[in-house]
């Protein structure tokens, strides 16, 4: 193995850049919790670890309430401004890339606001609530000429990566099926208090819209577009404490989903997803089976692929491969082989992926997921709800 597959020897190398080269891109971020620390992380680290960087992010304002929050958040991530009012930040003439890490049912007129503005636009998963409102702003985004992105971050997982290049390159052969579940835990407890996650007019659905987004996106992305789906959705707690301890609030969304997937090119597979199941953290996992061989991915060994040939009809067995080489997805900016990478390193390959599309005037597809991608998945949990409530399959038209 010569010297620069081995990140001992090669990290000592300079790339004889001592400046960044890019342009700064002012950052206009609205939401400054989970995800707002999520992306605010990843911008902080690109312009040092992607080097020299593409762009060089700059912490213009962060939105979000109440106004203590958002103040706080400000000052603790390095924002120079911070706002309550999504409109302030949509006008602010310093934000070039309109970032949008809030509620679901916040996604659509603060992405079309900022578009119209002629700011680039990154919004989280789901893009929408349904189908027609991301697809109303996948076409804002179009007309707008600026670039889009949508935060599906697990196709930025050096893993799963290298599992698109490998069905890419044709290892895996003809592709026979797809299946995937998403499950965590987080709401068994029936005391656990209402949340804006289990609000249809919020978040459009429950666990098919949260964690079935994920795994939907990652179907596309490796094995193609779905043609129909069989489903079906539970609500096991309709009615939970609100959070003021006054009373309680109903659930009008699924705590769980199951649909049977047929895809476009033949393969057939499933999607599952809740937040129902004891002992799984954030357990997303998949599974390809193909003609030269099946690939497995688990979220919570993100490292690593289990991978099984099949030679003359018969699986050789599954072997772990440690997605940590220098030479794998990513790993070239990273650490040498086996020292690991963990969940926060998506969202930095994904943001560093939309400045580079900004900066170098380059495409976020087919690596990244665009307006239309997450307009796609859109229709698909549309889909999956509209069988779900007929007791029938659902055929699907993008
Ligand atoms: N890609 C991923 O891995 C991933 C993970 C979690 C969440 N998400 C998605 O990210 C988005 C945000 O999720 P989260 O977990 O960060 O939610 P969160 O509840 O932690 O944060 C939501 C933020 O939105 C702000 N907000 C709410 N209403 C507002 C308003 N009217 N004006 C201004 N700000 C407002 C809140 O202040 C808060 O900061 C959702 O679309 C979610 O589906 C993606």
């Amino acid at each position: 193995m010569g010297e620069r597959d081995v990140g001992f020897v090669s990290l000592s190398k300079t790339s004889g850049e001592t400046k960044a080269r890019g342009p700064e891109l002012g950052i206009g971020l609205l939401g400054c919790a989970f995800m707002g620390k999520a992306h605010t992380n990843a911008y902080k680290k690109i312009p040092y670890i992607f080097w020299p960087p593409p762009a060089t992010p700059r912490l213009v304002t962060i939105c979000g309430i109440p106004e203590e929050a958002v103040v706080e958040a400000a000052s603790r991530y390095g924002y120079e401004k911070s706002t309550t009012d999504w409109t302030e930040l949509v006008a602010d003439e310093d934000v070039q890339l309109f970032d949008n890490v809030g509620p679901n049912s916040l996604h659509a007129e603060p992405c079309i606001a900022a578009a119209k503005a002629g700011k680039h636009v990154l919004s989280e998963k789901p893009l929408a609530r349904n189908a027609d409102e991301a697809r109303r702003m996948w076409k804002a985004v179009e007309e707008a000429g600026v670039k889009h992105m949508c935060g599906f971050n697990y196709r930025f997982v050096a893993a799963i990566r290298l599992a698109k290049e490998m069905i890419e390159a044709g290892e895996v052969g003809e592709v026979y099926h797809f299946r995937a579940n998403y499950l965590q835990e987080w709401i068994m407890d029936p005391q656990f208090p209402w949340v804006w996650r289990l609000d249809k007019e919020t978040s459009g659905s429950g666990a098919l819209g949260d964690l079935g987004a994920h795994i939907i996106d990652l179907s596309r992305f490796l094995v193609g577009d779905p043609a129909s789906v069989s489903a079906v959705t539970a609500t096991f707690i309709k009615e939970r404490p609100d959070a003021t301890g006054n009373g309680t609030r109903r659930v009008d969304v699924d705590d769980a989903f199951g649909a049977v997937v047929q895809f476009e090119n033949g393969a057939v597979g499933s999607y599952e997803a809740s937040r129902f199941c004891g002992g799984r953290k954030n357990h997303m996992t998949f599974e390809v089976n193909g003609s030269k061989a099946s690939i497995a991915f688990d979220l919570e060994r993100l490292n690593e692929l289990q991978i099984s040939a099949v030679r003359n009809g018969r699986g050789e067995g599954f072997r772990t491969l440690s997605v940590t080489e220098s030479d794998h997805p990513f790993y070239e900016v990273w650490w040498p082989h086996g020292h690991v990478l963990g969940w926060e390193h998506a969202h930095i390959h994904e943001l560093h992926h939309m400045l580079d599309a900004i900066a170098n005037d380059k495409e976020i597809a087919p690596y990244g997921a665009t307006f239309e991608d997450g307009y796609k998945c859109a229709v698909i949990c549309d889909a999956i709800l509209a069988s779900a409530e007929q007791g029938s399959k659902a055929v699907i038209r993008y």
